[in-house]
């Protein structure tokens, strides 16, 4: 039976374990999965701007043993002719074994899903969510929080567009004892599906601010997040809103020690660069996480495990 990745709630949270350890066993035995995925092929259907989430699934596959089939561009593909994403992904079908999709609509890659003969995962849809980027985002909370639970959670920037916010909410909304700081400016709040379906449904404590010093000191992870320039209807808002937040080291001085200073990349302006060096930024350890639990999740859709395909 396939199965796709639409939603990260789509995935138990018992597989988000057994994610996290195959990913924590090919950091550690990475010849192992070398030719785990021989002679499969991954396709890549980008039809928005893509650098990391697109070549980390490619070099996952890769470091499987795999191959990978790249739709880079929807201009240069049959998208652009007026081709249904229904009949690209059931023409996909016929060639690879796997498809990552990125669409600018919320929902393409349900659809994809729904007409595919292989698994579907959902590499970003529209504003709406992103789960592989919350892979990563779970890996880097695990192995530098060392658990999902008794954590405050600074969400900070592009609340209303940002997916990779709504699917790390939908997550981190799992585990017990954790508490939400949203911290947005007025236009850009969590859009209030995410606060009535998710957080008041749950029960989670949350609180509004717009200042991002007055929350800092409480924070175990801040999750920065880029104003998304792509989903504004008119450039004069996103100018006024672009540089609402920066964190610089100056800011950091009253976090605490082992605050763990997350952003999905690319960032604009939201980190300066002087919070590099800082032990406490890790949005770089995020990205090579991710790879790892693509790898991970490629694996189990697949139903391929360490030393297959040898
Ligand atoms: C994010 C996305 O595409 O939603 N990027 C990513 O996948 N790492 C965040 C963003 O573009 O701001």
């Amino acid at each position: 039976m396939k199965r796709s990745v639409i939603d990260i709630l789509d995935l138990s949270v018992e597989e988000i374990e057994a994610l996290i350890a195959t990913a924590g066993d090919i950091i550690d035995h990475p010849a192992a999965y070398a030719h785990a995925c021989a002679r499969k092929k991954l396709a890549t259907l980008f039809f928005e701007p893509s650098t990391r989430t697109r070549l980390s699934f490619e070099a996952a596959m890769y470091e499987l043993g795999g191959n990978v089939l790249s739709v880079t561009d929807a201009t240069t593909s049959s998208a652009s002719k007026g081709e249904s994403v229904a009949d690209t992904a059931r023409t996909v079908s016929c060639y690879a074994d796997i498809i990552a999709m990125r669409h600018p609509k919320e929902g393409a890659a349900l659809v994809a899903a729904q007409s595919a003969s292989i698994p579907v995962i959902n590499a970003g849809d529209g504003g709406h969510c992103h789960p592989t980027q919350t892979m990563a985002d779970l890996l880097t909370i695990r192995r530098e929080k060392g658990a999902f639970s008794n954590l405050t959670i600074g969400l900070c920037g592009d609340l209303k567009f940002g997916r990779t916010v709504h699917s790390l909410i939908n997550a981190m909304s799992r585990y017990p004892n954790n508490r939400f700081v949203l911290i947005s400016p007025e236009e850009l709040k969590l859009p209030s599906y995410v606060k009535r379906d998710v957080l008041k449904e749950k029960g989670i404590p949350y609180e509004q601010t717009t200042s991002l010093e007055d929350a800092m000191p409480e924070l175990d992870v801040l999750y920065m997040t880029r104003v998304q320039r792509e989903r504004f209807f008119n450039e004069e808002d996103y100018l006024r809103l672009k540089d609402s937040y920066i964190l610089d080291a100056a800011k950091l001085r009253n976090a605490k020690a082992d605050l763990c200073v997350m952003h999905p990349l690319p960032r604009v302006n939201e980190i300066a660069i002087d919070v590099d060096g800082d032990p406490r930024a890790c949005y770089f350890k995020q990205v090579l996480y991710g790879k790892y639990m693509r790898m991970a999740l490629i694996l189990m859709l697949l139903e391929l495990g360490k030393g297959a395909g040898v």
